[in-house]
């Protein structure tokens, strides 16, 4: 029996969407999902009550960044991630596939692994897919991710081959080091590019290793959305309907609809977090710069429309000030009501494909949000 089991609750009568349920040891979560980025085991400013009045039904953390600090050691030893951070809730951990290719300096990939320099201390470190499954089993996560390589865009044809084969080679080594199945279930990760052949090749190559779920990887890296739909619409049709299908990395508010629409149950980016700090916040009507001048004498909410803490709260002058004089409440609230926002869309989806209009609900939103 795998860890996590996906119920079908509905297909959408009018897009490719679906309704379902995925149920973990640590409780179920609804999809489509937006999971929150905790990188460091903190969603940055939000508490865990804080998650759960916002509806935060599952989130993510890094094993790269655990790895590096504290140490997974410390973080088996306080009883997993989920004492460790006092989130009793499904989590998922990224396997650092992404983040050795993307923060750290100096890698070398090789067959065996990769080599690469620390983004804190410059140390040297070598990860395994087997090293990478044995990390995320100290961890501990509901949902665990296959070692993969994430290619840049754009690249060459043959390299996003040869890196795909070898992504999948890795995945059939973490499958084979992955030993707690019981306790957590192991995606595997589709690569291949912006190139359909190589999305065919990757999912079908995956497929035979049966994972419990699938992840689409290496999107949202910089290619037209146009190239990122096409590749979902060859994609999703491969992977099992009975299994959850994770879209990696993807979080604009465009993004989640198109892709819930193509099939896809699962998705987690740090845009409403890394965004949030900077002062900026999506509304209903679009996105808006709260540090603009224009918003000094303006006492209404954020969002009129967000039932958020912040807005139900405070003003955009309020807010603004917090920002412009460097207080920490300021970044507080833009990051909760920009989490509270995704979140409510993703709740909005699903009730859009209960009622078998979630292709309306992608004009209405967009007519408004811009
Ligand atoms: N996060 C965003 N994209 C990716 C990807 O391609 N692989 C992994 N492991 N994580 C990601
Ligand atoms: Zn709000």
């Amino acid at each position: 029996m795998s860890a996590v089991r996906y119920e079908l609750i509905k297909k959408c009568g009018q897009t490719g969407a679906r309704l379902g349920k995925v149920h973990t040891p640590h409780g179920s979560f609804d999809t489509p999902a937006f999971m929150p980025v905790g990188t460091q085991a903190t969603v940055k400013g939000m508490s865990p009550e804080e998650l759960k009045g916002i509806n935060a039904q599952i989130i993510l953390s890094n094993t790269y960044h655990l790895y590096m600090r504290p140490g997974e050691d410390i973080v088996k030893e306080a009883g997993g991630l989920h004492s460790f951070m006092n989130w009793n809730r499904p989590i998922l951990t990224d396997s650092g596939g992404f983040q050795v290719f993307s923060l750290s300096d100096l890698r070398d990939i090789k067959e065996e692994g990769v080599t690469f320099k620390s983004h804190i201390d410059g140390s040297k470190h070598f990860i395994t897919p087997e090293k990478a499954i044995e990390i995320q089993n100290d961890l501990g996560a509901d949902i665990i991710m296959a070692f993969d390589e994430c290619i840049p865009y754009p690249c060459e044809f043959e390299y996003a081959k040869k890196s795909l084969e070898r992504t999948t080679r890795w995945a059939k080594r973490c499958k084979e080091a992955h030993k707690n199945t019981e306790k957590q279930a192991l995606f595997g990760i589709v690569q291949g590019g912006i190139y359909k052949e190589l999305r065919e090749q990757s999912a079908k190559e995956l497929l035979e290793l049966d994972f419990p779920g699938y992840a689409i990887g290496g999107l949202s890296v910089g290619e037209p959305a146009q190239d990122m739909y096409d590749m979902l619409e060859c994609t999703v049709p491969l992977l099992p309907e009975d299994k959850p299908r994770y879209l990696m990395g993807v979080g604009s508010p465009d993004y989640l609809i198109e892709g819930a629409l193509r099939g896809i149950d699962m998705f987690d980016c740090v845009l409403p977090t890394r965004i949030g700090r900077n002062g900026t916040v999506l509304t209903s009507q679009g996105k808006m710069i709260i540090r603009d001048a224009k918003y000094a004498r303006d006492f209404t909410p954020m969002d009129p429309e967000c039932d958020c803490y912040a807005c139900q709260n405070f003003s955009r002058a309020y807010i603004r000030h917090l920002l412009k004089a460097g207080e920490v409440l300021g970044i507080r609230l833009t990051t909760w009501h920009n989490l509270r926002f995704l979140l409510k869309l993703m709740e909005n989806v699903r009730k859009a494909i209960m009622d078998d209009r979630l292709q309306d609900f992608r004009n209405e939103f967009f007519e408004a949000f811009g």
